[in-house]
């Protein structure tokens, strides 16, 4: 016999399941679907465009009005994802050099630092912003990394796998370049009703969090743990998706790595 407790219950989630579907809908009206459209080389000019143009100027000059160089400055210096250690670190998709900032500030002296990104106009502008000659910023691509196998002990990615078709290349492609346990922070743009109107202004896509997760552990990255930029994020969900990941080691591999050398540089800045 159903109990009054377990229909209400069974309501409630009825009533829940509704609106969840009802979010899906007008988050991917919302949503620029630009991405799955054309092929990926047309695509990626479209991406260079947007950040070569007004909007990525935009960006590099008021990235600080939009809070996450703050909370993300904060998310470093707390070491709440640790640099210690840490000696050959990657960025990819610098964009006009915020993490970069924060790598600047809170990685070891001794720390060799390395940004990419597809737009050498957005380089450009991250070495005018971080009036520094320490990273060496090369132009490339997240889905063809030019670097060797296992390159890196630490890896960040902030907003860039939103601008491939599917996760999977870019993360498998970051993977290769990890040694085992290097560690990873990923930012990515969630499937939210914010994460949609992100997708809009940037021409990006959106992720699905338990989808994400599922990727990364299939392509054996670990979690360990998820963050949130401030306890408002985490309360109202907001912010994105933000992850620190760990690489794990594959079994009866050597633990010897390769040195970080590029193995094709296309373009320094
Ligand atoms: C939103 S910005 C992110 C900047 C910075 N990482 C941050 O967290 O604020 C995204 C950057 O990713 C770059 N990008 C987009 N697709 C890329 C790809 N396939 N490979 C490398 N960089 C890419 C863009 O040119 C842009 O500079």
């Amino acid at each position: 016999m159903i109990t009054r407790t377990q229909r209400r219950h069974h309501r409630q989630q009825k009533t829940s399941r509704r609106k969840s579907r009802r979010r899906k809908v007008v988050n991917r009206i919302v949503e620029r679907d630009l991405i799955h459209r054309l092929s990926y080389d047309q695509y990626r000019e479209e991406v260079r465009k947007v950040y070569g143009g007004a909007r990525g100027a935009m960006l590099a000059r008021f990235s600080q009005l939009s809070g996450h160089l703050h909370l993300g400055d904060r998310l470093l210096r707390k070491r709440r994802f640790d640099l210690a250690g840490a000696r050959q670190i990657l960025d990819v998709g610098s964009g006009a050099g915020q993490i970069l900032g924060h790598l600047l500030k809170y990685a070891d002296p001794e720390a060799r630092i390395t940004g990419i990104d597809i737009s050498h106009a957005m380089l450009r502008r991250a070495r005018g912003r971080l009036k520094s000659s320490r990273p060496d910023l090369i132009t490339a691509d997240l889905a063809r990394l030019p670097f060797a196998n296992q390159s890196f002990d630490c890896v960040t990615c902030g907003y860039v796998l939103e601008h491939l078709p599917d996760a999977r290349t870019g993360l498998a492609e970051i993977v290769r370049v990890m040694k085992p346990h290097a560690r990873m922070l990923l930012f990515t743009t969630e499937d939210s009703f914010g994460g949609a109107w992100t997708s809009r202004l940037w021409a990006c896509r959106t992720y699905n969090r338990r989808e994400i997760l599922k990727t990364c552990d299939e392509l054996g990255l670990a979690l360990t743990q998820e963050l949130w930029f401030s306890r408002m994020h985490k309360l109202l969900r907001a912010g994105g998706i933000c992850i620190e990941l760990r690489k794990r080691h594959p079994a009866g591999t050597s633990c010897e790595t390769a040195s970080a050398v590029p193995v094709r540089v296309d373009s320094a800045v």
